[in-house]
C-alpha cells in the first residue's frame, strides 16, 4: 500500500526541492555535518553555521585535529554541545579505523560515536545511495498521517516498525533522493506546527488522515515531562574593559564551555555584593540587569543578572574565573547562547546572533 507514495511523491521532490547548501554537492562529509546541525536547529538558522563550519573544516582530517575550544567556538549558539564532540570522535574513528573515508557501509556507520539509525541512514542513502530507511520527526510525521496510525512516534519499536516499511520501498537507483523527498515533504507541506498543507501535498490522494479528517490529531506523541525551573543570577564582572569568565566543568550540562559567573537562586545587590567581597574583590559600583530566559531540552533556566564595576586587582584565580578581553571571548572562549542576553554588558555577540546582526 505504501509503494503507491515513492513515483508522486520523487516527481514533486523533483520540481519543489529547496535549494540547500548541503544538497548543492554531496559527499558523506557535507550530509553529516548537515544532518546532526539539524538535529535540533532550524534550516534556516543551519545554513550559515554549516557554511562556516565546511570552511573552517574542510574534512574529516581537519574536524579530528581541531582544538577543542575551538571546536566548541565554532559550534557556539547552535547548542547540544555533544553533537560536536561525538562528531570529533567520530572523525577521529574514521581517520584511524577507514584511512579518513567514510566507510559505505550502514552498519560500519552506526557504529561510529553519535551516529544513530538516523544518520546512518541519511549518510547511507544520500552519499552512497545505499537502500537505507532514514527516519526522523518530519518522516514519522508524514508516515503516521498518511497510515492514519495512532501509535506513539516517540517509542522505539514504532520507529522501528516505520524504518522497516520504509526499506521494502525504497527505489534502488533513487534511495537518497527518496529520503530527501521524505524529510522535505514533512519540513514545507505536512508541516509540525500550524496547518498541513494537503492542497499542496502530493499524497493526499492516499493519506487515510485526510480521507478521515483526523491529519491535525497526528502523530501521537506521550506527553512531555514538564522542564524542571531553575532561578540563577548572572554577574558581569567587570574590571575596566576586561571581564570575568570561567570554563565549566568537563561533564554535565553545557560541559567545557565557557561561562559568566553565576549563583542559584534570584540574589539581591546586597547579596550579590557580599559574594564578590568573599571571593576577594573591591566592588566599585552594582547596577541590576533586565531578567532573561534560557530553554535547554530538560531545564529551563530563568535569570536576573547585574553588572559590577570592580576596583584593579591582581590577576588572581579566584574559584577558576579570570579576566579577558571581550574582544579575546570573540575570537577565542566558546560561550553558551544561554548566557547572551548577559554578554551583551561585556560587548560580545554570541553564535546565531552574530548572523542576526549582520542581515
Ligand atoms: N532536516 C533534516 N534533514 C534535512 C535535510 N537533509 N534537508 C532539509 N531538512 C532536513
Amino acid at each position: 500500500m505504501l509503494e503507491q507514495i515513492v513515483k508522486p511523491l520523487l516527481l514533486w521532490y523533483d520540481r519543489h526541492a529547496r535549494v540547500l547548501p548541503w544538497r548543492e554537492e554531496i559527499s558523506p562529509y557535507r550530509v553529516w555535518v548537515s544532518e546532526i546541525m539539524l538535529q535540533q536547529t532550524r534550516v534556516e538558522a543551519v545554513k550559515p553555521f554549516f557554511e562556516r563550519f565546511l570552511r573552517v573544516l574542510p574534512d574529516v582530517r581537519a574536524l579530528s585535529e581541531c582544538p577543542e575550544d575551538d571546536l566548541l567556538k565554532l559550534w557556539e549558539g547552535l547548542g547540544y554541545y555533544n553533537r560536536v564532540r561525538n562528531m570529533q570522535k567520530a572523525a577521529r574513528v574514521i581517520v584511524e579505523e577507514y584511512d579518513g573515508t567514510f566507510p559505505a557501509d550502514y552498519e560500519k556507520l552506526l557504529a561510529l560515536p553519535g551516529i544513530g539509525h538516523y544518520t546512518a541512514g541519511a549518510i547511507g542513502s544520500i552519499a552512497f545511495g545505499l537502500p537505507v530507511p532514514a527516519v526522523d520527526g518530519n518522516v514519522l510525521r508524514v508516515l503516521s498521517r498518511v497510515k492514519a496510525s495512532y501509535e506513539d512516534i516517540q517509542k522505539q519499536s514504532v520507529r522501528s516498525s516505520m524504518e522497516q516499511e520504509i526499506k521494502k520501498i525504497i527505489p534502488k537507483e533513487r534511495a537518497g533522493d527518496f529520503t530527501q523527498a521524505l524529510i522535505e515533504i514533512g519540513a514545507i507541506v505536512c508541516v509540525p506546527n500550524g496547518k498541513a498543507k494537503c492542497e499542496a501535498c502530493p499524497l493526499a490522494f492516499c493519506c487515510l488522515a485526510k480521507a478521515k479528517g483526523i491529519v491535525e490529531e497526528l502523530p501521537k506523541k506521550k506527553e512531555k515531562k514538564a522542564r524542571r525551573v531553575e532561578e540563577r543570577t548572572v554577574l558581569v564582572l567587570r574590571e575596566g574593559e576586561r571581564v570575568a569568565i570561567k570554563k565549566r566543568p568537563a561533564k554535565g550540562l553545557l560541559a567545557g564551555l565557557y561561562e559568566l559567573p553565576n549563583l542559584t537562586g534570584y540574589l539581591g545587590e546586597e547579596e550579590v555584593l557580599k559574594h564578590v567581597r568573599e571571593l576577594g574583590f573591591s566592588p566599585l559600583r552594582i547596577l541590576p540587569l533586565a531578567g532573561a530566559k534560557h530553554i535547554f531540552s530538560h531545564v529551563e533556566w530563568r535569570m536576573t543578572g547585574y553588572v559590577v564595576s570592580l576596583e584593579e586587582t591582581k590577576d588572581m584565580d579566584r574559584e577558576g574565573l579570570f579576566f579577558i578581553d571581550a574582544k579575546e571571548t570573540e575570537k577565542k572562549y566558546p560561550i553558551p547562547a544561554a548566557f547572551a542576553a548577559y554578554a551583551r554588558y561585556m560587548d560580545i555577540v554570541l553564535g546565531q546572533e552574530k548572523y542576526e546582526e549582520r542581515q
